[in-house]
């Protein structure tokens, strides 16, 4: 209760508002480390026990595919998280797009931790969630509340700055490097693009994750009515987008050691598309494909993950590829379609990156025509 009042008094907020979910991130021990195993155990241990529906952000370890792999020094330290987590109630979702499952109903309150969640859930989905950080999404979780500011609000939902997209996306790393250009030009603010074509949802997934990793924003508008008068105007022209993908293409070589889709977790649709491309195929054997998705979308693709894994492919749940220990599995190029991952695996993973569209990466997996 202390760490939420003090967060609502910091950014003026005069109640506690009734929240419908929580989503919880800081649960990879890659990312966390001992210190969050202390705090986590002494909440639990203390008692607490979340008061409404929470689910948890990814962790580092896939029992399927990585368990025999990583030291057991680091599996145990993911243990003790998850244990915590669990003794506080909270759900082994260990996603990054809880959404899928757990759909907030439109116009609800919300405090979820995961940014690239968070600008899903109020520009696609239209609930209301402001970007908490891990601790504050916890503490949330065990009140039922959050302080009533931000886009909880109407005045924090309205645009500060309108972007005019002067260029024809082609693929979601275009909409990702959009993302990326406007994260960085609005910092916190709100957001309006204009002259968007028709957008698929994934493609927008794509944007919100990457303006969330180069910026705090944790809302974009896309309403074609007149924006108020007197906001910041910019345009983003196809070379911003270009100079962005050959900044975050950082490696030199030409073929990558993985291959990386699902930053965020893949929907149903996503795994589908690389089935598609994967059907009859066999993956080459210098390169290891992982398509990173929810527990949930995996049992609802079980046919798509049949032919992925007969091509060679590993369909990972409960990690992805920045939240785990890629180095020390021998990963130093990852080719991968999400700008988010491009942007974290040089400082996250120590790893150089190729940035392709989904097609492409697939293709250089198991070298397709
Ligand atoms: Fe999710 Fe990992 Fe990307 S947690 S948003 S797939 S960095």
């Amino acid at each position: 209760m202390r760490i939420i009042v003090k967060l609502g008094e910091l950014f003026g907020a005069t109640k506690l508002i009734p929240i419908h979910s929580a989503h919880i991130a800081g649960v990879s021990y890659k990312t966390v480390g001992d210190a969050a195993i202390d705090f986590l155990k002494a909440l639990a241990e203390g008692g607490g026990r979340v008061a409404i529906p929470s689910t948890s952000n990814p962790s580092s370890v896939d029992e399927i595919h990585l368990a025999d792999v990583l030291p057991p020094r680091l599996k145990e330290g993911q243990r003790e998280v998850l244990n915590a987590l669990h003794k506080m109630g909270v759900i082994p979702s260990l996603t990054c797009t809880p959404y899928y499952e757990h759909k907030p109903p439109e116009g609800s309150h919300l405090a979820w931790s995961e940014s690239s969640a968070v600008v899903y859930a109020n520009s696609i989905l239209n609930a209301h969630t402001n970007r908490e950080g891990a601790p504050s999404a916890l503490a949330s979780a065990v009140i039922g509340k959050t302080s009533d500011y931000g886009v909880h609000t109407p005045e924090g939902r309205r645009p500060t700055a309108v972007f005019e997209v002067e260029t024809q996306l082609k693929n979601e790393v275009d909409f990702g490097a959009l993302g990326y250009y406007v994260g960085k030009v609005v910092e916190e603010g709100v957001p309006l693009l204009k002259g968007l074509r028709w957008s698929s949802i994934d493609e927008l997934k794509q944007m919100g994750a990457s303006m969330a990793s180069s910026g705090m924003t944790s809302l974009f508008q896309l309403k074609d009515e007149l924006p108020p008068e007197g906001l910041e105007r910019a345009t983003v022209s196809r070379k911003s987008l270009d100079d962005i993908v050959e900044r975050l293409s950082t490696s030199s070589k030409e073929e990558p050691d993985l291959v990386f889709i699902g930053c965020p977790h893949c929907s149903l649709e996503e795994v589908k598309a690389v089935a598609r491309l994967l059907k009859g195929e066999r993956l080459r054997d210098d390169v290891e494909l992982w398509v990173c998705t929810s527990r949930y979308v995996k049992r609802m693709a079980e046919e798509c993950v049949r032919i992925i894994e007969a091509a060679g492919g590993r369909v990972i749940c409960d990690t992805c590829a920045i939240v785990t220990w890629t180095k020390e599995l021998g990963f130093d190029e990852i080719m991968t379609n999400s700008v988010k991952a491009a942007h974290y695996a040089p400082t996250m993973n120590d790893a150089s990156v190729r940035l392709a569209p989904l097609k492409e990466c697939v293709k250089a997996s198991a070298r397709l025509d």
